[in-house]
């Protein structure tokens, strides 16, 4: 596919300046905006429906059609198909979880898991870093660099390992990382600077120093990752036959992935492949709630793309003046000032958005629901399924909508939040060291006896 019919263009109201897609860039430098990749659609050969791309799977043989993200290639048309880079990214599942659902309140056969901790470096990033590896590849960049709370610099640090196609640095807040994730980067090869501070601060550090240092940027303010992200909603579809569920349920931190959904739906809608859009629910953690305070204590919207930056900027400038630093054991969304936040506001719009907060103990609660009755789940990742039972119990979401949750990372990733859930050792929010959390499943100390170890085992049930 030629790669002249995609280029990048500010987002919002005002006049909209374009680039061309062989120019870094992560934000417009004449509005100061968020950019997208936006494409000529008229030359792009899209198929007449969503069914058609199932024939790509008969060929899997080919990298790019194996692929969950790239055998929709024509739906983020910005690389000629040499210049892919693919791990084989986006094999994931959407699973119906009857178990989930008596938890949220939903009717059975209503409450789907989509498992995007299935991917090759264990979380939803791979969507988006095959699609920055290919734009990164496409500009030549030598260096790729992200800031992380541990799961972007996972799959930074694997794309680079396996290709060997850059160099990688990662930023991470010092001690702020879950070690599963730091554990892939160090692994991988990447150069790992723990930094004084959080992800905002990581966040801020690693776009100066990029900047200065001529280094690719692969936080989500590259517009070219979250084409990749888009995927996750095309297999959600593919998922359920194509049809369209009435509610998609996503974690928010950075707010990449809750942006690439909307700009997912809004593109088919355009294409005249779905004829309805989803409503989307975005669960922030209640320590590190950003969009919930600006969207539904402030009223912030859209507005055709002119949303209030005064609210904004006197949110952060009094989050400032308190020092309120975001606080979360869901590690990977403990963020206070999300980057693509103006995205998210036109997704929300597009998609007749809510958001919702949830606390700590509700997101572990969640997790091991969704541990006890599915594949797993790292903390982040049950804010949806936490969110989805929140919105339930207000009546917003009825017990025969059909809901999905995104699962956004493995459980696997984060192994200790679940141990010390599961051992009960006052370290994940519950009410103290010896209370027992909800859906506990403590280990039990034995002897090295089989007398003993058969008592307990006949006590089992
Ligand atoms: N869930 C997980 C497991 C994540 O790692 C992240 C973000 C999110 C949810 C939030 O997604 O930013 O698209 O709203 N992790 C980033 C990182 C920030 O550095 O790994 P978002």
């Amino acid at each position: 596919m030629s790669s002249d019919v995609a280029f990048q263009s500010s987002i919002g109201a005002g006049p909209s300046f374009t680039y061309g897609i062989d120019e870094v860039l992560t934000a417009c430098p004449r509005s100061g905006k968020l950019l997208d990749v936006q494409y000529d659609w008229n030359r792009v050969p899209v198929p007449s429906s969503l069914k058609e791309f199932e024939a790509r799977w008969s060929r899997r043989g080919n990298p790019l059609d194996f692929s969950g993200v790239w055998r929709f290639r024509e739906l983020l048309p910005f690389a000629p198909d040499n210049q892919i880079v693919t791990i084989g990214e986006g094999q994931t599942i959407l699973q119906n979880s009857p178990q989930v659902a008596r938890y949220a309140g939903m009717n059975t056969g209503c409450l789907f898991l989509q498992y995007e901790g299935l991917n090759p470096s264990g979380s939803f990033k791979d969507n988006g870093m095959t699609a920055a590896s290919t734009h990164a590849r496409m500009v030549g960049a030598k260096v790729a660099a992200c800031a992380s709370t541990g799961n972007t610099s996972a799959s930074l640090a694997i794309y680079a390992g396996v290709t060997g196609l850059f160099k990688v640095i990662v930023f991470v807040g010092s001690g702020k990382i879950a070690y599963g994730k730091l554990s892939q980067a160090l692994d991988y090869g990447a150069l790992t600077l723990q930094i004084e501070g959080d992800f905002d601060d990581a966040l801020k550090q690693v776009q100066a120093v990029s900047k200065e240092a001529g280094i690719y940027l692969c936080n989500s303010v590259n517009p070219f990752r979250l084409e990749g992200q888009k995927s996750i909603m095309y297999r959600v579809l593919e998922g359920l036959g194509w049809e369209i569920p009435d509610w998609i349920v996503v974690p928010g931190g950075n707010l990449g992935n809750s942006s690439a959904f909307g700009k997912a739906f809004i593109e088919l809608k355009q294409l005249g492949l779905i004829d309805r859009i989803p409503r989307l629910a975005v669960i922030n953690a209640a320590g590190a709630n950003t969009l919930y305070e600006l969207y539904e204590k402030g009223g912030l919207r859209w507005n055709n793309g002119s949303p209030d930056e005064a609210l904004v900027d006197s949110f952060y400038r009094s989050m400032d003046s308190e020092n309120r630093r975001a606080k979360t054991l869901a590690s990977a969304i403990e963020i206070n000032r999300p980057v693509n936040l103006e995205k998210c506001l036109r997704a929300l719009d597009a998609c007749d958005g809510v958001v919702r907060e949830v606390s700590d103990e509700d997101i572990l609660d969640a997790k091991a629901q969704v541990g006890a009755g599915g594949f797993g789940c790292e903390p982040a990742s049950g804010a949806s399924v936490a969110g989805a039972k929140l919105l339930r119990q207000q009546g917003i979401i009825a017990p025969s909508d059909r809901v999905v949750c995104i699962l956004t990372g493995h459980q696997l990733k984060d192994p200790s939040a679940t141990v010390h859930y599961h051992a009960g050792n006052g370290q994940t929010g519950g009410s103290g060291a010896d209370s027992a959390e909800k859906f506990q499943n403590r280990p039990v100390a034995v002897p090295n006896n089989m007398e003993t170890i058969l008592d307990v085992i006949r006590k089992m049930r």
